[in-house]
């Protein structure tokens, strides 16, 4: 609704306490973003002693017919070289417990893979197995996106945990678990 009176800028200034016209900011925007909340997943690619992982928070789902998800991975990220040459990457959907694990992976030294509990998926492509869910995927296609890659890719398998866990959370730049459940059990599989 317009307010009488006012211009758009002062309209919006008033209300906001953050304001940004084009020029935005970057480091801004990525403030601005952390307040949609989101779970928290590790991409793992690459087979045997190639295999890798890093933390990412992008991860979207696109489709369902075909079933197909994307994430963005930072041009510089050591696992780009990784997913190109594999063709493949897993989904790991990280659980409350999991805090550690995601910092561990969000660092620029190589991800402690082998130290982590894994087994492979269908491609070769290691799967974290105390993730509460994974998606293991054929890579389909990748964009540029500004400093970031889009990396598309079809689900060819996946699996949940039988243990109900609670997600792992990232909200404004922090991570923690959910407090209470938000639902029991697994009502996507109701129907
Ligand atoms: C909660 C969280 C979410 C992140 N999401 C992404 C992401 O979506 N894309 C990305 O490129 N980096 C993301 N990062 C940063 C990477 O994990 C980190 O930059 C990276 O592991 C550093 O080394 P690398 O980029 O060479 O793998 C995220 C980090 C954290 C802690």
């Amino acid at each position: 609704m317009k307010t009488p009176g006012l211009s758009h800028r002062e309209a919006v200034s008033s209300r906001m306490a953050v304001h940004e016209t084009d020029p935005v900011d970057g480091k801004v925007l990525r403030n601005v973003c952390g307040l949609f909340v989101t779970g928290v997943t590790v991409i793992t690619s690459g087979v045997g002693d190639a295999a890798d992982g890093t933390t990412v928070n992008s991860f979207t789902s696109v489709s369902l017919d075909p079933p197909m998800v994307l994430f963005c991975l930072h041009k510089e990220s050591r696992l780009r070289p990784v997913v190109q040459e594999t063709g493949a990457y897993a989904v790991n959907f990280l659980a409350g417990q999991h805090e550690r694990l995601a910092r561990a992976f969000a660092a620029r030294e190589t991800a402690p893979i082998h130290t982590v509990a894994s087994h492979p998926s269908v491609t070769g492509v290691p799967v974290l197995s105390e993730a509460l869910a994974f998606l293991s995927c054929r890579l389909v296609d990748e964009f540029e996106g500004g400093d970031h890659v889009v990396f598309l890719a079809e689900v060819v398998e996946l699996g949940v945990l039988r243990q109900n866990r609670e997600p792992l959370i990232f909200f404004r730049g922090a991570l923690g678990a959910l407090e209470d459940e938000p639902m029991a059990g697994h009502p996507i599989w109701d129907g």
